[in-house]
């Protein structure tokens, strides 16, 4: 049965470009019932609105309480239909609001090798240790920052003379091959939800 997804971003959105052009062309066997933005000028909304799919912004200041914002998350998710949660570049860290909502069924896909720099700016603090090998990472969402049982990960190798927009570049491509594959092992049952404390099971 074709998978049901709620995106979550807050940027640019070239992660949910990635997935859209994956329903659309077929090689994906889920459909975006919605977008949601915390930020209203978020480009990933344009790309939504752009595919035919409901883009909902629901900036966050405007609630007193992060559990209030996450609620209303939720109502709009449930809304649209949504199945699983994909957080694609969505920077807030959610409550157990949502994870109660869909239990096991939220993946988030970052900018690094977890448990290597989690939280914001991944990729700036790689090139600030000078690592020579980071990459992306795609994992189930837990109450954590970037933390919760891992999915799947992809290298990406950082060269002489990178900075964070070439660094940029190769990690997008890494990250969207990535997502777009784990999302197909979840819509073939192949990736299946992660319950309380224990480790993705695959097959
Ligand atoms: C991606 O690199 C994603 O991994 C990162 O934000 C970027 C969003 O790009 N997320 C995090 O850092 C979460 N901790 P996009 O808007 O072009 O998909």
């Amino acid at each position: 049965m074709t998978l049901a997804l709620g995106v979550l971003v807050s940027g640019n959105g070239t992660n949910l470009q990635a997935i859209l052009d994956a329903t659309r062309d077929g090689s994906l066997d889920a459909r975006v019932s919605c977008v949601i933005s915390n930020k209203t000028d978020a480009m990933a909304l344009e790309r939504a609105a752009r595919a035919g799919v409901p883009a909902l912004a629901i900036p966050h200041q405007t609630f007193d309480t992060r559990a209030a914002f996450d609620r209303a998350l939720v109502s709009a998710l449930h809304e649209h239909g949504a199945e699983w949660i994909v957080l694609a570049g969505f920077m807030r860290v959610l409550t157990p609001e949502i994870l109660r909502a869909f239990p096991g069924r939220v993946v988030n896909v970052h900018p690094s090798l977890l448990p290597s720099f989690p939280g914001t700016n991944a990729m700036r603090q790689a090139l600030a240790h000078g690592v020579k090998l980071t990459g992306c990472t795609v994992h189930f969402v837990d109450e954590g920052v970037d933390s919760g049982p891992i999915i799947a990960q992809r290298a990406v190798e950082i060269v002489d003379g990178d900075d964070e927009h070439t660094l940029a570049e190769r990690m997008h491509a890494a990250e969207h091959a990535l997502l777009v594959g784990v999302l197909r092992d979840i819509a073939g049952g192949r990736v299946r939800p992660s319950i309380g404390a224990e480790r993705p099971r695959h097959g």
